[in-house]
């Protein structure tokens, strides 16, 4: 993530960060940034790591020792609920949603960005013995068929290697 974010500098970003509690955030909060509420969605230059290439960060804590109160997904959903409801036809100034972290969080991102109609890539987690495409530990189940792969029988679907085809995949292509 902060490789992407150092990618970004010519474009608009906000960072969403979300952990149990504010001592398991892996970052840097700033402590001379204004200390924001536990219902805030407003982005604040909070995060030395990300404030450094310009980004905004939402911070979660899921006990409220920091920042918002509840979870990063809630946060997020009520962040596009406000700034970018849901529109039928995709906007060329609508976000692209990146996200990495806990599968079941990556889960409910992937299922907020497809319900307001929003690109989404996820990278994923997967268990890598080899890292190299050989030992098939990192499989995960694809949408549409890659045409270099079968797709399984009867199915619209076939299996990618996290290791060696992602780990970043579509959203709308994941079957988890
Ligand atoms: S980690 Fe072995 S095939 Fe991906």
């Amino acid at each position: 993530m902060l490789y992407l974010a150092s990618s970004l500098t010519a474009h608009r970003a906000i960072f969403f960060a979300g952990a149990l509690n504010r001592d398991l955030l892996p970052l840097t909060i700033t402590a001379d940034a204004p200390s924001p509420s536990s219902d805030s969605i407003s982005p604040l230059y909070n995060i030395a790591e990300l404030a450094q290439y310009n980004i905004p960060s939402v911070i979660t804590t899921d006990d409220g020792s920091y920042a918002f109160h509840g979870l990063v997904t809630q946060a997020l959903e009520i962040y596009l609920d406000h700034f970018f409801p849901l529109s039928p036809v995709p906007s060329p100034l609508s976000p692209t949603i990146y996200t990495c972290g806990p599968e079941p969080m990556m889960k409910r991102v992937a299922a907020i960005a497809l319900a307001h109609n929003l690109p989404c890539q996820i990278s994923v987690e997967r268990a890598m013995a080899c890292g190299m495409g050989t030992c098939q530990s990192c499989i995960i189940r694809v949408k549409k068929p890659d045409p270099a792969m079968p797709p399984l029988p009867g199915k619209d679907s076939c299996y990618r290697l996290a290791c060696t085809d992602g780990p970043i995949f579509p959203a709308s292509d994941l079957l988890w």
